[in-house]
């Protein structure tokens, strides 16, 4: 190989590089996911991840803030320490800010749990409509790679295992008031709690869509017993 084109190949990987860290995947918020989702955000706006924000206002959730120290009548809604696990994407590009607080960011929303969505969100509609018109599938691996997670566990454990001696390795203040030390209730127990539709959302029948890995190790079970939902929207 010349060195001239050895040139040209690592001046091209180098703009890859460059450019692909220019379009990283950021936060942008339910409103999207949501015109499409429907069934699900429905769902999702009736759990406790939805309200997330109303028990840092102050006179909510009394008892249990009392039973972590915490003051009842203070409003900790602007409270750096306490906001950050009650939004989406605190401290992450596009994420929730207490200067620009988007009310399509406030609460543990969509993006929490599946991962920033301003790359994978578009190659939904485009092999959702690929999809109605010709049923053809995609593979679940390009999703991953725009940054949808199929794993859960770590986004969860970012904010139930913050907390002094959880064993989870990400550990960093701040820490959640709320923990087993605080009461046993609180001991966050993944494989049972990501199976709690009350708490995530309830699962609606998908068309087949994407296939392959990354699959969630549920995800066949939970569609097993999925509810027929409305329309997945193929345009936002
Ligand atoms: C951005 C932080 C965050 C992420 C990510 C997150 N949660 Fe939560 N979760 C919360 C907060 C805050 C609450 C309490 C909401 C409230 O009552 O104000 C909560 C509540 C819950 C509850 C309800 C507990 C109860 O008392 O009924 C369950 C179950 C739960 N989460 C499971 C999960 C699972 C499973 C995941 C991952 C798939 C997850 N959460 C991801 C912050 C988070
Ligand atoms: C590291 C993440 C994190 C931080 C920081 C955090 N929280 Fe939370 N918060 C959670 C999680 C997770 C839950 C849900 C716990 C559960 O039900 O198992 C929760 C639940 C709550 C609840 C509901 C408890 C209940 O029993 O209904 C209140 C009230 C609350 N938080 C207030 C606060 C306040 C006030 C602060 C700041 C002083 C704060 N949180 C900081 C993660 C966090
Ligand atoms: C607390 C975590 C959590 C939040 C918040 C959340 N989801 Fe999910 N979602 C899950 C889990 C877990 C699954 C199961 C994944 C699977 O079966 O592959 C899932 C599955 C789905 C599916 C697949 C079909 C189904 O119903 O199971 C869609 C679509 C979906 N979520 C959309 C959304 C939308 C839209 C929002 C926001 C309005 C949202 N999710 C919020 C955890 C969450
Ligand atoms: C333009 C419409 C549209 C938007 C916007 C959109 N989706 Fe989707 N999504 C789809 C379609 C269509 C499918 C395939 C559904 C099927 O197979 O039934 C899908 C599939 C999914 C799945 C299932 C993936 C699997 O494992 O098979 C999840 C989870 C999901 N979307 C979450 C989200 C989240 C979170 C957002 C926002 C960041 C979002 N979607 C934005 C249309 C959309």
């Amino acid at each position: 190989m010349s060195h001239r084109m050895t040139f040209v190949l690592a001046a091209a990987a180098l703009f890859a590089v460059i450019s692909g860290s220019a379009t990283a995947q950021s936060f942008e918020g339910r409103k999207k996911c949501s015109s499409c989702h429907k069934s699900q955000a429905e769902s999702w706006g009736e759990t406790a991840h939805a309200k997330a924000m109303d028990s840092l206002k102050p006179g909510t959730k009394e008892e249990a803030k009392k039973k972590a120290k915490l003051d009842p009548k203070k409003d900790y809604t602007k409270d750096k320490d306490c906001v950050g696990c009650h939004v989406d994407g605190w401290g992450k590009e596009g994420g929730y800010t207490l200067d620009d607080p988007s009310k399509f960011l406030t609460g543990v929303g969509c993006e929490s749990c599946h991962g920033p969505g301003s790359k994978y969100r578009g190659m939904h509609r485009k092999a959702g409509a690929a999809f109605e018109k010709s049923k053809k599938t995609a593979p679940r691996q390009s999703l991953a790679d725009a940054g949808q997670d199929f794993a859960f566990e770590e986004s969860c454990n970012a904010c139930h295992m913050n907390y002094e001696g959880s064993g989870w390795k990400g550990v960093k203040k701040p820490y959640t008031p709320y923990h087993p030390g605080v009461d046993k209730k609180y001991t966050f127990n993944f494989d049972k709690y990501v199976k709690d539709a009350k708490a995530m959302h309830e699962h609606y029948k998908l068309d087949g869509t994407f296939t392959g890995d990354p699959k969630f190790k549920y995800h066949d079970d939970f569609q097993a017993t999925a509810k027929v939902g409305k329309k997945t929207e193929v345009e936002d």
